[in-house]
Formats: C-alpha cells, structure tokens, sequence
C-alpha cells in the first residue's frame, strides 16, 4: 500500500522530531521543512536510529514566500501539513516582537497560500495554552474564552488560529485541528532525541536538569507566595511522546473526515497540575541527584495555575497522556545525560 505523505515542518526541532517518529512508525512518509535555526541536521541521525527510516529534508526559511511557494509545488501530493515551525520563546518574543510577529505569521501565512494553491486541505496547528492567559477557572476547557494574549509570541499562536478560522470559512474543503499544548517535556526513550535549549534555558526541566548536571549553579524558584498548595506555580507538564502521539490521533481524524468543524482546537495535557516544588521532588526522586534551589521572587508574566481539561480530547480523539511525571522527569534526566556523557 502507498504511503501517505505528510509534510512536517518544524521537524527537526523538539516537538516536531518526536512527532516524526511516532508517524513513520505509524506508516506515514514525512517530509520535513526546516530552516535550522533552533535545530540541527544531526536530528535527522537520531530519528534514522529510532524508526529505522530517514525522512526527507528540505532546508527552508517559510518567511520566504517564494521559495516556500516552489518548495510546495513539488509536494502536490501531500496529504496533510503538521505546521511546528515557529519561534516559541516567550521572553525574546518581549523584547523583539516584531521578529515573532514576521517570523511566526509571515511562515503561516504562506504555507497557508502554498496549501490552499496545491490543494492541500490538511492542517494541524501547534498551538500553546499561553491563549489562554490568566485563566478565570482551572482545568481549562478549549470552550473557555481565549484571553488577550500576555506575550507577542501567544498573539501569534492567537492570530494563526484566526488565520486558520477564516481560511477555513472561505475555502471549500480546508480542515485543520489546532492542539494547544501545555508543558511538553521529557524525551524519546531511546534518548537518541530530546529537547536542545541553547544558551541558559528559560524552561523549568531544562533548568533543573543543567543544575543536577553540574552546569548551572542553583535552581531559581520563581515564586513561593502563589495562592496554590506549596506556594509555588502549577504547570500541566506533559511527556513529548504523548504529544508525538496526539498528533497521529489527530492526523488520522483529519485523513477520516470525521472532524465535526472545520476548525477543530483540543487541550493537550494530562488533566494534572504540579507545583515547581513537586517537579523537584519528582526529578530528585528519579535521578538520585539532589537540586540547589531557592526560592525567589515571581517572574514577570507568570500566571499562577494552570492546567487542561482533558475530556474533549479523549472522546474526539481518542487519545489520552499516560506517561506519569516521574516518567517525564526520568526521561528528561536520561537525556540531559545524554548528552552531557554522564552515567545514568
Ligand atoms: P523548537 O524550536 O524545538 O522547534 C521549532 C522548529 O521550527 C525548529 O527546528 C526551528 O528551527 C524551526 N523554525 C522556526 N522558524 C522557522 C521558519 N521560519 N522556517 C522554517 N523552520 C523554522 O520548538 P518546539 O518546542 O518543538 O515547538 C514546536 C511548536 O510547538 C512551536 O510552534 C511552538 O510554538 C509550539 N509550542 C511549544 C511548546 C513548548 O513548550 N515547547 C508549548 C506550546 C506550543
Ligand atoms: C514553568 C514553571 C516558572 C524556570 C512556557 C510558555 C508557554 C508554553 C510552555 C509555548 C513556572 C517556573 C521556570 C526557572 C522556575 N510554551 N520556573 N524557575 O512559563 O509555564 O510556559 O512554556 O507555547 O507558552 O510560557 O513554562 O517551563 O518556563 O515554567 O521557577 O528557572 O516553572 O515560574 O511557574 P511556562 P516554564
């Protein structure tokens, strides 16, 4: 039977490489764009080892209208579009919007034309729970209203979403699902992948992970006197691989035609909320490595709990997180060892 092809883009990086596993496992040909900027081509290596198959690679910047329009003339018969490709990081964002906002709407706006010109009419969107601001009530449901986003970079995730919403409207036979995602981590088992922040990671686990590696002096707490159970912020963290596989759940709704719009958003998280402190306790726990930390004042822009309904996915989808988060901290701990060449 022929394979369907699927064109990944952002398939190098952390999200979209674990996603590109679980769809060549899960019989998909992919075709992975990626302009390389916040990730490297040794990727390509590691999905190789994983999967036993190498995706093809096209080196691209989707800023680029024109050779984005070339690049999907030669893939006419795609059958869907996973769309990762983006800057994601919300504190650069502040300090250079426009950047985010060329960057992250110019890329979409032009796959967007390149599809709907090749008849391409299959779209999943990463999307992020930063939509959502400061949410009224936890869990959150996709039902619950979208907040005026805190950062430049969650007005594009907001804009793209429109961006699709109207697409979607105007042209005859477009569908796309939008999965908003909440605290990836983790890594493939194998370890032959994982998240690469570059320079001083602004995230949590990779934080933790530098500082029980010897790289980073202590952990700063941002936060101690939130109104939540130990003071410290809650996150909805969620394994990379139960995201990975979200999106092959997702794209076989799409190829089914069983969505019910034609903008379809789920919730990807596990329903569960953990303090800093209990990721600590985790990561301690799972690694024997005990982490320096302090607590100190709140970041800017930090919310103080938030975490996903989960329902909507698990019925439409079918899909549900079941990696726990001592799962997802082990994982993240193998890897920082990884690639750090320490024993385990
Ligand atoms: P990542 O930076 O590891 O991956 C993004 C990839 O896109 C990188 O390989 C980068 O080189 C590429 N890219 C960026 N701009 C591009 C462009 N103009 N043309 C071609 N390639 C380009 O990030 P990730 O964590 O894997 O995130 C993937 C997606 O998920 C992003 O859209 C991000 O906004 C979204 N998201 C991430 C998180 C998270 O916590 N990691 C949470 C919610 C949503
Ligand atoms: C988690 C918790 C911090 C670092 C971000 C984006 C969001 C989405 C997911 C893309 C918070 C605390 C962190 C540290 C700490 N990404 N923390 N010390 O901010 O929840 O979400 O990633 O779409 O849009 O905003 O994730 O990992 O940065 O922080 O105490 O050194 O850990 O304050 O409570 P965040 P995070």
């Amino acid at each position: 039977m022929e394979r369907k092809k699927v064109i990944v883009t952002g398939g190098t990086g952390f999200i979209g490489s674990h996603t590109v596993v679980s769809l060549l496992e899960q019989g998909f040909e992919v075709v992975i764009v990626d302009n390389l900027i916040n990730s490297s081509l040794d990727v390509l290596d590691g999905i190789e080892k994983i999967a036993g198959s190498r995706p093809d690679f096209f080196e691209l910047d989707m800023q680029d209208s024109t050779r984005t329009a070339e690049f999907f003339a030669t893939q006419t018969d795609a059958v869907a579009v996973i769309h990762f490709a983006a800057l994601k990081a919300v504190g650069e964002s502040m300090k250079k919007p426009l950047m985010y906002y060329r960057n992250n709407l110019f890329s979409m706006v032009n796959l967007l034309e390149s599809m709907t010109r090749h008849g391409i009419f299959n779209l999943i969107f990463s999307s992020s729970c930063t939509v959502y601001g400061d949410p009224d009530v936890v869990p959150i449901r996709e039902s619950n209203e979208v907040k005026p986003a805190l950062s430049p970079y969650g007005n594009t995730k907001k804009v793209c979403e429109d961006m699709i919403q109207n697409l979607g409207r105007s042209e005859e036979g477009f569908h796309a699902i939008s999965l908003r995602y909440f605290n990836p981590i983790g890594a493939h088992d194998s370890v032959e992948i994982g998240e690469l922040p570059i320079g001083v990671p602004n995230n949590l686990l990779p934080y933790i992970t530098q500082t029980a590696a010897g790289l980073r002096e202590e952990l700063l707490v941002f936060g101690g006197d939130y109104d939540t159970p130990d003071g410290t912020a809650v996150r909805d963290y969620i394994h990379v691989m139960d995201v990975a596989d979200a999106h092959v759940k997702a794209l076989n709704r799409l190829l089914s035609g069983t969505q019910k719009k034609r903008l379809e958003v789920f919730n990807l998280g596990t329903g569960k909320g953990s303090s800093v402190l209990e990721v600590i306790q985790s990561f301690e726990k799972m690694s024997g490595c005990k982490v320096p930390f302090r607590i100190v004042g709140r970041r800017e822009g930090d919310v103080p709990e938030v975490y996903a309904a989960t329902d909507l996915a698990n019925q439409e989808l079918g899909w549900q997180a079941k990696r726990s988060l001592d799962d997802m901290t082990a994982s993240s701990w193998r890897w920082e060892c990884r690639v750090r060449q320490l024993e385990v």
